[in-house]
């Protein structure tokens, strides 16, 4: 269930560099929630290619909340230590700039300025509770497809009003928006698997135990 690696699903985050990275750029922080990261191999990728395509002066304004409802992970998150099988296939300019060889033979830590981006915290997706407000975006890669079918939907409304005014969301290549909350999002290309945040029909949402995002 923890199946994760660096670098999966690029076509997701070449479409948030596309699309949400330009928007991001503009603002004092740039806060993200990377929710069911596993072992934290999706919030440091995330990093890395922001660092790269920002720029390090830029870059010092990403926080990424990297959160998984196994409190083990914790740990491998914060040592951000991988052994080289894991690291083998990380595109060599990356592994060269942030990966450092520890003495431990066989193993990698990921740089001080990609590991500070990234701070991980206990959290259930059922819960209902964001782990705080006005994300840019919020990244949920392979995890709703654990869940049922309204736990999805409500999770996805949780995401909509944690999210900032025309924040983005974005998912696996294979999870569909559902039915139901079509107008709450709209993808940014055909289909997804990036949503850009929309009022949804009819008013504004306020998440039901009441968190505070700035719009509602
Ligand atoms: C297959 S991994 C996906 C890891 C990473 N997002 C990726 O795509 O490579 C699924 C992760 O979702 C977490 N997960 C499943 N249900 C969850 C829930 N209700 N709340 C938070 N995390 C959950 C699991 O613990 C696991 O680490």
């Amino acid at each position: 269930m923890a199946f994760t690696f660096f670098f999966r699903d690029m076509n997701t985050f070449q479409l948030i560099e596309r699309h949400a990275l330009p928007e991001m750029v503009h603002r004092r922080y740039i806060d993200i929630w990377d929710a069911g990261c596993a072992t934290g191999e999706e919030p440091y990728t995330l990093a890395m290619i922001l660092r790269e395509r920002m720029g390090e002066f830029i870059y010092r304004n990403v926080r990424i909340f990297a959160s998984d409802r196994n409190r083990e992970f914790g740990d491998i998150v914060s040592r951000a230590s991988y052994p080289e099988a894991l690291v083998r296939r990380i595109p060599e300019e990356y592994k060269a700039r942030y990966f450092v060889q520890e003495q431990d033979p066989g193993t990698y830590r990921l740089t001080d300025a990609i590991r500070g981006a990234v701070r991980f915290q206990e959290h259930n997706l059922t819960s209902l509770s964001p782990i705080r407000g006005d994300f840019v975006l919020i990244v949920c890669k392979n995890v709703l497809l654990h869940l049922s079918p309204e736990e999805r939907v409500e999770v996805i409304r949780m995401f909509h009003a944690c999210l900032v005014p025309g924040g983005y969301m974005a998912f696996e290549n294979t999870q569909k928006l559902p039915a139901e909350l079509r107008g709450w999002f709209e993808p940014v290309e055909a289909d997804g698997p990036l949503f850009r945040k929309t009022d949804p029909p009819g008013g504004k949402y306020v998440h039901r135990n009441n968190y505070n995002s700035t719009e509602e």
